[in-house]
């Protein structure tokens, strides 16, 4: 069914739903917004009234004198403002030029209209035709500030999703500081749930971590300016019974890519408030008369069949309603990138060797990583300086890339556009364009200043220079690297009480940036970064359809870094290398096959030089980018299980499997070998029960080209027993695993 919202004005509950989910609100005697219901789609009766409860309860303060129930301590609501009887933490506060802080919201109108609200600056997601989505906008107003408060919620079509932003307009005749704003608030009556984040550091980002839920507040989120490597804007409530294929489970997803708060309370009657949104301790607005403030977007998902469930509604929702423009659902190349080949020490002629080499591999796209510019030879010099480094290309940037086209090999550069080192030519003529506190010396990071992208000079500043670059040579993808947090956010042209808004207007400066390279050059194909993956949001996959996961390539690391990304995100958006052993950044011996069996589950690149490999290497690899060329789609768009955990086993397996389901692709890792262990069955999902598979693996398996029914796969499971230590297959020849193993398995039907 479409999404649909439907207003009953005598109970004044509006209903949000589609075939999967229903979000009930109510507009109640006060004109305040409260939250009735939202899970799985219901039939109504028309009976609401048990679904607002309250009571007269001591200690608590009344908002009206005829009323001794009504206090918003005890209410459920869509938009708690702040100075309420509420005491929890508000949604929205919004001080006036008096100091008062206390808001009073009252409903004033609705509009229900077919499609999806768009928001001006920031990314949100879209719909490609008007009936995909069905919106809800509420109007609410402060009588004695003047202030209107838009709610907008859509609903889509068949998904279990809603987008919910608010826009703040200023109809008074003073200034408004806007010191809280959070577009997601949902007050849930109960709190037997769990909380599912991801959080890390560089080089292990998005690690999946579970709490329960205890009275009091949690709270997570980032205040570095960018959303960070530390705590990603997603998070997950689950019941505390619910699994990756049974129970109830919600996400939230921020669609904005700079500092975010999450809180959880639970408060003294087991009710919960789960709130998204922008971070007051770097955030605050003033709000002109006259003026608005549209908030980013927050994305809930909802499954009542667990979290693979909702992942998968997540991973299509993103290819189908975020990731836009030419790469839409388009197979992303297989590319080379030169960082952990050469690091700064290349010239051309190293290029191209490299770049030959490649290609006889099977690449099909060459990324020429940092330090192809200015005088860069190392991280402390030259960034900021757009135009080509003449000593590593005496004839320019043209040369190598007319050969490496001659070659068929696509041309990727990488940039870094929102930093500037303080040995730069840049920085020398416009030292007043990074951000700064006043006559303080601002702090490196990585050698590098931060530009004020909120400053609209700079931004064109940086595009008109690497256009420069661009435009003499075909461009076919950008790495858009950011290597490091934002401290000094002060910008010597807003007041002091507009410093609050120094860092949403650096994103806005950034996403702008990103709006005019890919209006200028659509089908670049733009891979985000920022030193790995510290900015892997829904906000930057708007603009940029993929992001580099993390800066650390060892396969197994890697295991539990995918697996931790793919809970938020689709494989299509994850970049995965493989990269030479000893890695560079644990020193970890990993096999090539199972690095090859680790990087096919995600966008397959080489982070390596092909010089350096022997013949069975090449050869390995040769035969692996074949594979993943065959399967590109279904290892890009396919449906991906999660069927065994990192962070709870040994062995890691998942799964991608077709659309039509006809075939897929499993891979199963062992960190460690075990001795003497036991025997090891997996079920497998998403197969056709009736239709029969054959089962090939790539290693020498007793259990090789099998065929099976899908039910079987299923219910019964694959064997994934092997030969290492204690059973007999050793002696007859069968591969035997090790630490740091893989085996790959091949589904298909078998007609
Ligand atoms: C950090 C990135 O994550 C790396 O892949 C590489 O591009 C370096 N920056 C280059 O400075």
């Amino acid at each position: 069914m479409v999404a649909e919202i439907l207003y009953d004005s005598q109970s004044r509950v509006f209903h949000i739903s589609n075939s999967v989910m229903s979000y009930l609100i109510q507009v109640d005697g006060n004109g305040k917004i409260l939250q009735l219901y939202f899970g799985e789609k219901i039939c109504l009766s028309g009976n609401f009234k048990h679904l607002v409860e309250k009571s007269k309860r001591p200690m608590s303060i009344y908002e009206t004198t005829d009323d001794e129930f009504y206090s918003y301590e005890h209410i459920k609501q869509e938009i708690p403002e702040s100075g309420s009887s509420d005491f929890r933490i508000p949604a929205i506060k919004v001080r006036q030029s008096n100091g008062d802080y206390s808001m009073d919201l009252k409903y004033y109108s609705y509009r229900i209209f077919n499609g999806k609200n768009k928001i001006e600056k920031l990314p949100h997601s879209y719909v490609s035709v008007s009936d995909e989505a069905c919106t809800l906008e509420l109007k609410l107003k402060d009588a004695h500030s003047g202030l209107i408060v838009n709610l907008y919620y859509s609903v889509f079509s068949d998904r279990s999703v809603i987008a919910r932003s608010i826009e703040l307009v200023n109809s008074g005749k003073e200034n408004l500081m806007i010191e809280r704003l959070m577009p997601l608030n949902l007050d849930l009556p109960t709190s037997d749930y769990e909380i599912i984040h991801l959080s890390g550091a560089w080089g292990r980002e998005r690690h999946i971590k579970k709490n329960s839920l205890h009275s009091g507040m949690q709270s997570f989120g980032s205040t570095r300016g960018h959303s960070s490597h530390n705590h990603n804007p997603f998070f997950i409530l689950k019941k505390e019974k619910a699994d990756e294929y049974n129970g109830e489970c919600i996400g939230f997803s921020f669609v904005y890519s700079g500092d975010f708060t999450s809180c959880i309370e639970v408060d003294s009657y087991s009710t919960t408030r789960v709130q998204l949104g922008m971070n007051s301790e770097t955030f605050c607005w003033k709000l002109k008369p006259g003026e608005h403030f549209h908030s980013p977007e927050v994305i809930i998902t909802h499954s009542s069949k667990g979290l693979s469930d909702l992942s998968y509604t997540l991973h299509s929702f993103i290819n189908e309603n975020i990731i836009n423009g030419y790469w839409k659902k388009r197979e992303r190349p297989v590319k080379i990138n030169s960082w952990e080949a050469f690091y700064f020490d290349f010239d051309e002629e190293k290029l191209l060797t490299f770049a030959n080499k490649a290609k006889e591999l099977g690449v099909e796209l060459f990324v020429l990583d940092d330090g192809w510019f200015g005088d860069r030879s190392s991280d402390d010099k030259s960034l900021g300086d757009w135009i080509v480094n003449r000593e590593k290309f005496p004839n320019g940037l043209d040369k190598l890339v007319s050969s490496i086209r001659s070659i068929g090999l696509g041309f990727g550069i990488w940039i870094e556009p929102e930093m500037v080192n303080p040995n730069s030519r840049l920085y020398r003529e416009h030292p007043d364009w990074i951000l700064k506190f006043p006559n303080k010396k601002p702090k490196l990071g990585r050698n590098q200043y931060v530009l004020n992208f909120g400053n609209i000079d700079v931004v064109n500043y940086i595009f008109d220079s690497l256009c420069e670059v661009f435009d003499k040579v075909q461009v076919d993808y950008i790495k858009w690297d950011m290597n490091r947090s934002i401290l000094d956010s002060y910008d010597s042209e807003l007041l002091y009480d507009e410093q609050g808004e120094v860092r949403h207007r650096y994103i806005i400066g950034v996403y702008r940036l990103y709006k005019m390279i890919s209006q200028k050059y659509p089908k670049i194909l733009i891979e985000s970064c920022a030193s790995g993956g510290g900015r892997f949001d829904l906000g930057m996959l708007y603009y940029a359809s993929q992001t580099w996961t993390s800066d650390c390539t060892d396969a197994i690391e890697r295991l539990k870094i995918q697996y931790g990304t793919s809970l938020a995100y689709p494989l299509s958006s994850m970049g995965a290398h493989v990269s030479v052993s000893p890695n560079h950044q644990n020193n970890r011996m990993v096999s090539l096959k199972t690095r090859i069996e680790t990087a096919y589950f995600g966008n397959f690149g080489l982070e390596l030089d092909p010089n350096k490999l022997s013949e069975y290497e090449k050869l390995l690899l040769r035969e692996g980018i074949e594979f993943y060329k065959k399967n590109r789609y279904t290892f890009q768009y396919g449906r991906f299980f999660r069927l065994s955990s990192p962070f709870e086993n040994n062995d890691t397996v998942w799964m991608v499997i077709s659309e039509d389901r006809n075939h897929g692709i499993g891979s199963s890792y062992k960190v460690l070998n075990e001795i003497n262990h036991s025997y090891k069955r997996i079920k497998l999902k998403g197969l056709h029960p009736e239709k029969k598979y054959r089962v090939k693996f790539s290693i020498k398996s007793p259990f090789n080209n099998l065929i099976y029914t899908g039910d079987e796969l299923m219910k019964i499971g694959l064997s994934l027993s092997d030969a290492s230590s204690g059973q007999h297959y050793d002696k007859i020849g069968y591969d035997q695993s090790e630490d740091f193993s893989s085996i790959l398995f091949y589904i298909d039907v078998n007609e």
